[in-house]
């Protein structure tokens, strides 16, 4: 009888296994963005391709517009095991390493193609992996653009902004971009942005040309001046945990499928940088002040200093292989 029951336990033992194995994997994937973005679009691509390739064994939720965690949030749920997959702005990993704040220095690259040869280089990719020490996974870079100053008057210069008040990321860099001009800068969540524009709790931001189209912040800002002055990309990541305790062939199989959503991103993110300052321009609710080259030199001289006050955090030889990115 004992031997029998022994059997039977077995049984189930086996059987509770074979029943865990079968059961999908499930990788919830937040963000904060809306669909109809590069990362939204990435997102959508990424859990396509899932589960064309994976079917059964992986599934993919994604959850947009911060309605999972916001970005202050996601990175700490995503140690602690309640998330996945997310993709923060590069801007918002600083209490996880210094190394990343190079992104947010501002003039720093010319153009979205400085800024792919830098990611593919080899000091590029050595940044993916600044985040082990704190069990994160950087999986690859995505694109969306360089960033633009929106306000409630015409800003041509720094003195344009002095003592205005600017959202910001959470950022040190954009912190002391911002007080290298004089303006006050602010940071808080992306799901705040758009009431504390139309409340006027806040004069302005700084946000890519999608970013500002798709949360409307066009619609609740009279001007939006055409800086340049930033990037605002992004970094895929995930918990070691995670990652690494998933089978190889699946991790392999998840990581191609990304690296092809994040290659479909990328388009989306040039597409959108053009399209979506068209429709604002279209829409006749807020206008798109050009500056001349004299006036973006000002800029660059105001803000320029402020990669010296970060060169021993990022290193002097990273800041280096960016600026040899420009062409
Ligand atoms: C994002 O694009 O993920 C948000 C950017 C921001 O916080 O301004």
């Amino acid at each position: 009888m004992k031997r029998f029951a022994g059997i039977i336990v077995a049984f189930l033992g086996a059987l509770a296994i074979s029943t865990a194995q079968a059961k999908p994997i499930e990788i919830k994937f937040s963000h904060v963005v809306a669909e109809n973005t590069p990362k939204g679009q990435m997102a959508l691509k990424f859990k396509e391709l899932v589960d064309q390739r994976l079917d059964g064994k992986v599934v993919v939720k994604v959850y947009p517009n911060s309605q999972l965690f916001t970005d202050g949030k996601v990175l700490q749920a995503m140690q602690l095991g309640d998330v996945e997959m997310a993709a923060p702005s590069l801007s918002k990993f600083q209490k996880y390493t210094k190394k990343l704040q190079i992104f947010d220095l501002p003039f720093l690259f010319e153009d979205m193609e400085a800024v792919e040869t830098f990611q593919n280089s080899p000091a590029g990719k050595e940044l993916l992996k600044s985040l082990e020490r704190k069990m994160l996974v950087g999986l690859g870079y995505l694109h969306n653009g360089m960033k633009q100053l929106s306000a409630n008057q015409p800003i041509r210069t720094p003195a344009d902004i002095a003592g205005k008040k600017y959202r910001i990321m959470t950022s040190d860099v954009l912190q002391a971009q911002f007080e290298a001009v004089h303006a006050i800068p602010l940071k808080k969540p992306f799901s705040e942005v758009f009431t504390l524009l139309q409340t006027r709790a806040i004069d302005g931001q700084e946000n890519t040309w999608s970013n500002i189209y798709s949360k409307k912040f066009f619609e609740v800002q009279d001007y939006v001046t055409e800086t340049n002055h930033g990037l605002l990309d992004y970094l895929v990541v995930s918990s070691a945990e995670f990652w690494y305790g998933l089978p190889q062939d699946i991790r392999n199989e998840l990581q191609a499928a990304l690296d092809e959503a994040i290659a479909y991103g990328n388009q989306i993110a040039a597409q959108k940088a053009k399209e979506d300052r068209q429709k604002i321009i279209d829409s006749g609710k807020s206008q798109v002040v050009e500056i001349t080259d004299e006036e973006r030199q000002q800029w660059v001289n105001a803000m320029r200093p402020v990669w010296k006050r970060f060169e021993k955090e990022v290193g002097a030889d990273l800041i280096d292989a960016a600026i040899k990115s420009n062409k």
